[in-house]
């Protein structure tokens, strides 16, 4: 009786998975959408249950207990494929934002912002990679995590750093959050004419394949 019942929720839980397992490909990061933060170090295994709030429209780490407070964000479909919420192009870029001082080499890492006066460049693209399980959104050389001091409670805006670490901090800034970002399209950007397709990075993922996806070690 007992193991009958556990082997039908066996069942349902494999069939789940089967269903979530649709690979992503490049065109499901287009359009406009909200960006979620998930709790995560091991892409392989992430899922949006590890969500911990999401990036506003300035591009802060926020709770996203009302996700009206969410920024809502578009990906150019042209060169640089860069993302802009209504307060402007976002960048990692910007020297006005907060750096990442506790961390060995973030030290001149800038936070996410979004910025009416600046101009997007190729190096500010997030990106997806073919074969995931979910949209999440790498940045640089292949890197796909990210670092705050902790996850918001509900009023707090806190800075979104990219994750960098090399011989002398392997790991996460201790005493931060490792996380990662995913894309939860809402809509798609007004038609255009003429509009190609987005290029892929050149990665691709499949199922059990033991690849980092932590750019990069920072030489000190
Ligand atoms: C993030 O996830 C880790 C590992 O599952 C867990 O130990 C930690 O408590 C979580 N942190 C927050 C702030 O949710
Ligand atoms: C916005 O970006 C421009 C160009 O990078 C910079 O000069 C300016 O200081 C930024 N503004 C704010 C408020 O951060
Ligand atoms: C935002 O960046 C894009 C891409 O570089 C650029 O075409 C656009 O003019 C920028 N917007 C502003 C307000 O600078």
């Amino acid at each position: 009786m007992a193991l009958s019942k556990l082997l039908a929720s066996v069942v349902l839980l494999s069939s789940a998975v089967v269903a979530q397992a649709a690979a992503v490909s490049q065109k499901d990061f287009t359009g406009i959408g909200h960006i979620f933060v998930l709790n995560s170090s091991d892409w392989s295994k992430a899922t949006p249950a590890q969500k911990v709030g999401c990036l506003d429209d300035d591009g802060r780490f926020i709770n996203d207990e009302d996700v009206k407070e969410c920024g809502v964000f578009a990906r150019l479909n042209t060169y640089p494929y860069t993302l802009s919420s209504k307060n402007g192009n976002c960048t990692f870029d910007d020297e006005k934002t907060v750096a990442n001082t506790d961390s060995v080499y973030g030290k001149s890492d800038h936070a996410w912002t979004c910025n009416a006066t600046y101009t997007a460049v190729i190096y500010d693209e997030l990106y997806t990679i073919d074969g995931f399980n979910y949209p999440f959104l790498c940045f640089g050389d292949i890197a796909c995590y990210y670092d705050a001091k902790t996850v918001p409670t509900a009023g707090d805006r806190i800075p979104l750093w990219q994750f960098h670490w090399g011989s002398q901090q392997r790991g996460i800034t201790p005493g931060h959050v490792q996380l990662q970002l995913l894309w939860d399209k809402i809509g798609e950007l007004p038609k255009r004419e003429g509009v190609k397709s987005i290029p892929s990075p050149r990665i691709e993922v499949t199922e059990g394949m033991q690849v980092p996806l932590t750019g990069h070690g920072v030489r000190s």
